[in-house]
């Protein structure tokens, strides 16, 4: 990958292929052998990381109201609490933000999300698994889902810690495509590829939503480096993927050491703990022991999995902040 990347540094006094077709031509051989549709270019769309591409396609599907003759604005519905850039690509498109809450297990509460569709929506991004809480929705449960939405409303599933999912009743969303003509999956390198630097993401759907949400895209987005080097670890996949088994081993050593009341669900590369307003306290205990997790405020903390060493401080951490005490209290 570093060599790809030198490679196409040597010639940055060009410009990039601003369709990305030979990284768009890869993603869809690639994924062409595990999706239920025959995939071409022209299902993939590539962006600077998957955050464009779910702003690109919050942009193509909503159109804001102006205010000065009264319209209303579309609607856009997502989980929340989720990724923190749903609500500002909805303020972007100027699109009105319809947030859904978590369930009590805090995975995307997809029965409410079916239910509070209106004849203004048209997008609906499903966070699977959910950043920051790390559960997963079944495949069961997002088949019931797509089936109770409207044809005319698009989905778009995130699924940008998919590499990370060991829970095999978490559906692959690429499997759906051929049933669902209004599905599309977003996926990136930045994570499990270990490319978040360079900017690459990928979304798979049908050609005319894919048109759609290239119209939106700024011109010559992605640049040469990370075309090359997105190509490159498609190439050393095998390698990259292997090394989630790893980030799965710490996450597990994780989980086993939190009391039940904390121990959730965790399929992404962190573990979410539920701890309300004791979240900050926590979060600074920690910092102390110069352990640095994310912090959202009378909520929960985000601790992000990385490899053994680090484990073994958080571990260690834990024990002397008194995850227990904390637990109970
Ligand atoms: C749920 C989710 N989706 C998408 C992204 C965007 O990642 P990127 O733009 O690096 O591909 C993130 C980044 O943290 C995320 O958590």
């Amino acid at each position: 990958m570093v060599e790809a990347s030198a490679r196409a540094l040597a010639g940055t006094n060009r410009y990039p292929d601003a369709s990305g077709v030979a990284l768009r031509t890869t993603i869809a051989q690639w994924h062409g052998l595990d999706s239920s549709l025959p995939l071409t270019l022209d299902n993939v769309a590539v962006g600077t990381g998957s955050s464009a591409l779910i702003q690109q396609a919050v942009l193509a599907c909503c159109r804001g109201g102006d205010g000065v003759d009264g319209s209303t604005p579309d609607e856009v519905i997502y989980p929340w609490r989720s990724f923190e850039a749903y609500p500002i690509f909805a303020m972007v498109a100027g699109a009105k933000a319809v947030e859904i809450p978590l369930d009590a297990e805090l995975r995307n509460d997809l029965g409410a999300m079916a239910a509070a569709v209106t004849e203004r929506t048209r997008l609906i991004i499903v966070c699977n698994p959910n950043n920051p809480t790390s559960t997963t929705v079944t495949r069961t449960e997002l088949e019931i889902f797509l089936d109770s939405v409207p044809d005319h409303v698009h989905v778009l599933l995130d699924e940008a810690y998919f590499e990370y999912v060991r829970n095999e009743k978490s559906p692959d969303g690429l499997s759906l495509l051929d049933r669902y003509p209004n599905l599309a999956v977003a996926r990136t390198f930045s994570k499990a590829f270990g490319l978040a630097g360079l900017r690459v993401g990928y979304l798979i759907g049908h050609p005319e939503f894919i048109t759609a949400v290239n119209q939106v895209s700024i011109p010559f987005s992605v640049n040469s480096v990370a075309q090359a080097a997105a190509v490159a670890s498609i190439e050393a996949r095998r390698e990259l993927l292997a090394r989630t088994d790893d980030t799965v081993a710490q996450r597990t050593r994780i989980l086993d050491r939190l009391p039940e009341s904390l121990q959730g669900q965790a399929e992404a590369n962190f573990v979410w703990l539920q701890l309300g307003d004791r979240a900050r306290e926590f979060a600074d205990a920690l910092a102390e022991r110069h352990v640095v997790v994310r912090c959202f405020d009378g909520d929960g903390v985000r601790i992000t999995v990385t490899d053994e060493a680090e484990t073994d401080a958080l571990l260690t951490a834990l024990d002397v902040v008194g995850i227990d005490d904390f637990a109970r209290r």
